[in-house]
């Protein structure tokens, strides 16, 4: 696709809605970036701070999770965020699922903010689904320095349609995007905006207590109490998908007993 946008992003907008909530928050744009995880990454290495936002016009080689690409034309908002956080008591396992759940909300916010509806429903552990197919993908990479976690939290949103996704197979979904899926302005500054709200509330929450967490996901999740067939290993695992552990694995009921899963190469469900 070559979309003839005007590649442009207005950080400042960004930082002064959330001055309040997030007073260091510091967003920086470029137009094109290899991968925004990467370079988020590697600043938090040589010390960027807590909240550092990266936001890119397009991306030549985004990542996907499970080593895939994330093709990402210009259309699309692709961002990493940085956050410290102190090693506590909350798994840190639980933070990627945190973020799924904050970006559906914000978008969810978004769209009623407009008078109009979107239903996103999580599929394990933090794609971002509508019956049409797949609207966001996120990938998590942390790193650990003396008591912190430096986690680049990672975001593509399909924000205008994407032609081909052909690149990131294999997947069982198909792309869709904002515009295809409800109707409002959509602008990358706004849903920078809500989605930074509702991390940095979910990410207290998560401090606070990992259990809000946990049935938030559930709830927003599409696949509890559904027969998947997940592939992870040799042998495909089916069985009904029962709801996530204390560290957000996920709990699969087969007839051979309970099994928990921490990764999979690809999950379908069926109803
Ligand atoms: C997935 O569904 O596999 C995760 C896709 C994550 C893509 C985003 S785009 C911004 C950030 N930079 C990357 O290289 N990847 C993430």
């Amino acid at each position: 696709m070559n979309l003839e946008l005007p590649l442009h992003f207005d950080t400042e907008r960004v930082e002064q809605a959330l001055r309040e909530i997030l007073p260091n928050l510091g967003v920086l744009w470029v137009p094109e970036s290899g991968s925004t995880n990467r370079d988020l990454m590697k600043m938090a290495e040589t010390g960027a701070p807590n909240w550092t936002v990266l936001v890119s016009g397009r991306q030549t080689e985004g990542r996907g999770r499970r080593s895939r690409r994330w093709v990402s034309p210009e259309g699309g908002l692709y961002t990493s965020v940085l956050v410290n956080l102190r090693a506590s008591q909350s798994p840190i396992t639980l933070v990627p699922l945190a973020v799924g759940l904050a970006l559906s909300e914000a978008l969810v916010l978004e769209a009623r903010k407009h008078g109009s509806t979107i239903h996103i429903w999580l599929k394990w552990p933090n794609d971002l689904l509508t019956d049409r197919g797949k609207l966001a993908g996120i990938l998590c990479e942390t790193a650990f320095q003396k008591d912190t976690w430096l986690v680049v939290a990672g975001v593509g949103l399909n924000v205008e349609p994407v032609r081909d996704r052909s690149g990131d197979l294999p997947t069982s979904n198909q792309p869709t995007s904002l515009r295809e899926e409800a109707d409002a302005p959509w602008e990358h500054e706004d849903i920078l905006i809500a989605f930074l709200e509702r991390l940095a509330k979910r990410l207290e929450d998560w401090e606070k207590d990992p259990d809000i967490i946990r049935s938030a996901w559930t709830a927003t999740s599409g696949l509890i109490g559904k027969q998947i067939r997940v592939r992870a290993g040799a042998d495909p695992i089916v069985g009904i998908a029962e709801g996530i552990s204390d560290i957000g694995a996920l709990r699969i009921r087969t007839e051979e007993g309970l099994v928990e899963i921490n990764a999979a190469e690809g999950i379908e469900v069926h109803e």
